[in-house]
């Protein structure tokens, strides 16, 4: 594996989620495999879970990592090909991935969206740079359409919590939001469920379909309830319009998760990426709960990073 991107293929799905599972069992399992080696964790925008996880998951290989917070304490970058550098950014992306890429072993990389400029956005411009220009196997840190490490650790996380001869009913829910959010993390989860073969049903207010190269094959529920009925995981997300882009068409709390929500779904477990709005997004009442996945989900975050970060290295 040369990048971790996007979802691939079931297989190597399978194997990233038994690695995770045996490095969660025994995190030191492989402490010397990355010694003397280097990972730049470079952000462009805020983090908690993946900038500590990814730190944590390098030192559980023996590498070291090293975090630039490239928004707050970097140049103004310039991504344009060609462009007269006479305005604001002061450093061009191709010197400044050139140079990373030879400080590094691998980069890790976060790159979120514009959210004005759907062509741009769609073809993950600025992290698509990034991988042109550092000429160093790359990990996604979340991009502009995708968040697989998230994804990965939802998959482990569902692993743990899934009977062994039972599909499990897995349910995507839009949850209301006060700002415009990322499609990324709905698109990686919809991919991965999809990819690793789970049947997903996704429901969200009309003018909330998401981009059908990440959804084909699920089912669109626009009738919350019914959606949710006889539910295993509902995965609670918030995102902006993908057709009328970057747009807040909704903010219905009537589609808040609450106890109420999930009468027909008895066992059901609720999972999360975070950071959430509590009682804007979900509840807390389900987030203090006994069906709530998401601390879980945030620790394997660290052995979805240390799988990636192993298969990488080789
Ligand atoms: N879920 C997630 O990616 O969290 P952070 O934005 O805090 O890294």
């Amino acid at each position: 594996m040369k990048h971790f991107t996007k979802f691939e293929s079931r297989e190597l799905g399978q194997e990233l989620i038994d690695l995770a599972l045996a490095y969660k069992a025994k995190p030191s399992l492989d402490l010397a495999k990355g010694r003397g080696k280097r990972v730049g964790c470079i952000f462009l925008n805020p983090s908690l879970r993946t900038r500590v996880s990814t730190q944590i998951a390098a030192q559980n290989l023996g590498m070291e990592a090293i975090v630039l917070n490239m928004d707050k304490e970097g140049w103004a970058l310039e991504m344009k090909e060609g462009a007269v550098m006479n305005k604001g950014t002061v450093e061009h992306i191709k010197d400044a991935a050139g140079v990373l890429g030879s400080y590094f072993d691998i980069l890790a990389i976060r790159a979120f969206p514009s959210l004005t400029n759907r062509d741009e956005d769609i073809n993950d411009f600025v992290f698509g740079q990034f991988v042109k220009y550092c000429g160093k196997p790359v990990v996604s840190l979340e991009s502009a359409i995708r968040h697989p490490l998230q994804s990965l650790a939802d998959h482990v996380t569902m692993k743990e919590f899934s009977e062994e001869k039972r599909k499990p009913k897995v349910v995507m829910t839009w949850g209301p939001h006060i700002k415009a959010i990322p499609h990324a993390v709905a698109n990686s989860f919809s991919e991965w469920t999809l990819g690793m073969g789970h049947e997903l049903t996704i429901t969200h207010p009309e003018g909330y379909e998401l981009d059908e190269n990440f959804t084909k094959g699920a089912t669109l529920e626009y009738n919350q309830s019914k959606a949710l009925e006889d539910a295993d995981f509902v995965y609670v997300k918030n995102w902006s319009s993908f057709n009328d882009y970057g747009k807040i068409l909704s903010t219905d709390q009537t589609w808040m998760l609450t106890e109420k929500h999930l009468k027909k779904a008895k066992n059901a477990k609720v999972m999360h990426c975070l950071p959430v709005r509590r009682n804007l997004e979900l509840s807390d009442e389900i987030l203090d709960g006994a069906r709530s996945l998401v601390q879980r989900q945030a620790e394997n975050r660290i052995y979805a990073a240390q799988a990636v970060l192993s298969k990488i290295l080789g």
